[in-house]
């Protein structure tokens, strides 16, 4: 008799988990800390936490935890149509926009087909891929920003190809592609491929580099355009984004989604959260700052981060340590025992560097004054290497 494990198909078997950033509760048990001593810039959070107005209409909403959610999400779907000036009937509410992600795929892909990302991107885009059985092609970043080389997508797309995959601002490089060159490629696409453009940092753009996405969806059948509540408006805990695309692509996602898969408090929170206009502000300002002062700090001890639209910064640290192939990984073990939690991006494809979040200026400063310890502990491994 087949064992259980033999009888899961083999494209399961091969799949590698996804490796979350470390909880502070980890880091002070192993390390000895109090978790107030330990700063995580791990995740691309909201330092500032949730919205005043999300956490208020949260509060209110659980009082009434004892019913199921709107699993349609009416309400919610009517605030994001006010916003945006969408049709209802062209909005997917998901647990995190990682649900839209992984709606798609099941909706989407299957044996036999493919779909395409870029080298260095989010890492769910292949699990949600290898989950169906659906093939995966990595299509070869740019070299100068390591962000995604949309005419290598070109030259990629095939009759099998079934869904293309584009985060913007893309993790974990920081990347952007402008408007105009990206709504070129997509009205390239053949109508017969879904193109997901994932939209999870938009918030932090600046007016100039924003672009009218929503509308592009109008234009292009074949487009989704997916959003998380979980950076800017601070929601990550309660797990809600949602996804824009034409209502036949929304029928689709609708047939595979869960009858109730965003929760009570999340539609309350993401409900209130969108109109706090002063928040999402606070939020952007905080980011640009302390992006600048991590910058800065960087600079100082000799070493840079990719120019970044989103709230993270990607590190080079190849040049520290030539002779180290797997310098993140190496600060990023120096800096844990320091009590600050950063991102290794190994599994990415790049080694040689290490992300990290931008948080209040408080959890900047540490983490650059951890720095100068963990690069020697890096330089270090040069010593021993040599
Ligand atoms: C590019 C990108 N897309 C989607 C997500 C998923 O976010 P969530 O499921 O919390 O909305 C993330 C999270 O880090 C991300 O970086």
């Amino acid at each position: 008799m087949a064992s259980l494990n033999q009888r899961v198909p083999s494209y399961l078997r091969a799949i590698a988990p996804y490796q979350p950033g470390k909880p502070i509760a980890d880091i002070a048990r192993d390390y000895g800390f109090q978790e107030d001593q330990v700063v995580k810039l791990a995740s691309n959070e909201n330092p500032l936490g949730m919205s005043p107005k999300g956490r208020e209409a949260m509060l209110k909403a659980a009082g009434d935890l004892g019913r199921y959610p709107d699993g349609n999400g009416f309400s919610l779907k009517q605030a994001l149509s006010k916003k945006f000036a969408l049709d209802p009937a062209t909005i997917t509410l998901g647990n995190g926009s990682n649900d839209i992600l992984e709606l798609v795929a099941h909706a989407f892909l299957a044996p036999g087909k493919e779909s395409l990302m870029s080298d260095h991107s989010f890492a769910v885009y292949a699990l949600a891929s290898q989950a169906v059985g659906a093939t995966l092609v990595s299509v070869p970043a740019q070299s100068q920003d390591l962000g995604h080389d949309l005419d290598g997508f070109s030259r990629r797309i095939s009759a099998n190809t079934a869904v293309v995959w584009i985060a913007n601002p893309n993790n974990p490089t920081g990347s952007f592609i402008p408007g105009d060159r990206l709504e070129s490629f997509i009205s390239s696409v053949p109508i017969s491929v879904l193109v997901v453009l994932d939209e999870a940092y938009t918030e932090y753009l600046s007016e100039d580099d924003s672009y009218p996405a929503f509308e592009w969806v109008t234009r292009y059948p074949n487009l989704l355009v997916s959003r998380s509540f979980s950076k800017a408006y601070g929601l990550a805990g309660l797990r809600v984004g949602y996804g824009v695309a034409s209502e036949e692509v929304t029928d689709l996602l609708n047939r595979v989604r869960q009858p109730f898969n965003v929760n009570s408090l999340a539609l309350a929170a993401a409900e209130a959260s969108i109109f706090d206009y002063e928040f999402l502000a606070r939020s952007a300002k905080l980011n640009r700052q302390g992006m600048l002062q991590i910058q800065q700090g960087l600079q100082t001890h000799g070493i840079s981060a990719l120019q970044s639209w989103g709230n993270f910064l990607l590190i080079d640290l190849q040049a520290v340590n030539p002779l180290e192939p797997k310098a993140g990984a190496v600060v990023y073990e120096a800096l844990l025992s320091k009590g600050v939690i950063t991102r290794p991006v190994a599994n990415y494809g790049l080694p040689g560097y290490l992300r990290v979040s931008i948080g209040t200026s408080i959890e900047n400063e540490a983490f650059l004054k951890a720095m100068p310890f963990a690069l020697e502990a890096l330089k270090a491994c040069k010593v021993s290497a040599a």
